[in-house]
């Protein structure tokens, strides 16, 4: 099964909208495979954001992902990354259409409360730096055959 690494952003944690991201995955019929709620530091941020480098807002960028604490997230499913995508909405939040998080919760690009993975490929680089191996939940969810037919 397809996996992608969704992150709540400081201002997610701030406004107190973790459970409301976390239950929409759940309930889109998502399995949850791996958690953190955890401050980081801008060294690790800059890491996660190393093909933004070049560009003028990268340094604000970290700084603000590590000012405070972050929910790093892995989520399995069918077509999970595109998905998670379409379900967090467009990056700049006045783009997001309402009924996607940030087009539910946000206004600014620069607080737009959540990242998901951009690629199948992307997925896999961010899930390896944000967890170790032993932290991935191996386990089944006991829908039976009422997500997937
Ligand atoms: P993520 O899911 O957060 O990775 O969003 P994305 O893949 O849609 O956008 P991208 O990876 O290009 O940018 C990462 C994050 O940088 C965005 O979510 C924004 O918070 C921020 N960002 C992107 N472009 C700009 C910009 O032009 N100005 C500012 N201030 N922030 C930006
Ligand atoms: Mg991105």
């Amino acid at each position: 099964q397809e996996r992608t690494f969704i992150m709540i952003k400081p201002d997610g944690v701030q406004r107190g909208l973790v459970g409301d991201i976390i239950q929409r995955f759940e309930k889109r019929g998502y399995k949850l495979v791996a958690m953190k709620f955890k401050q980081f530091d801008e060294a690790h941020l800059k890491q996660h954001y190393i093909d933004l480098a070049d560009k003028p807002f990268y340094p604000k960028l970290c700084k603000f992902m590590s000012s405070g604490p972050v929910v790093p997230m892995v989520w399995e499913g069918k077509d999970v990354v595109k998905m998670g995508r379409a379900m967090l909405g467009a990056t700049n939040p006045l783009q997001s259409n309402p009924g996607t998080i940030r087009g539910d919760f946000c206004i600014d690009l620069g607080r737009n409360i959540c990242h998901g993975s951009d690629s199948v490929d992307s997925a896999n680089k961010e899930i390896a730096l944000w967890f170790d191996k032993t932290e991935l939940a191996s386990w089944s969810m006991c829908t039976g055959d009422n997500v997937y037919e």
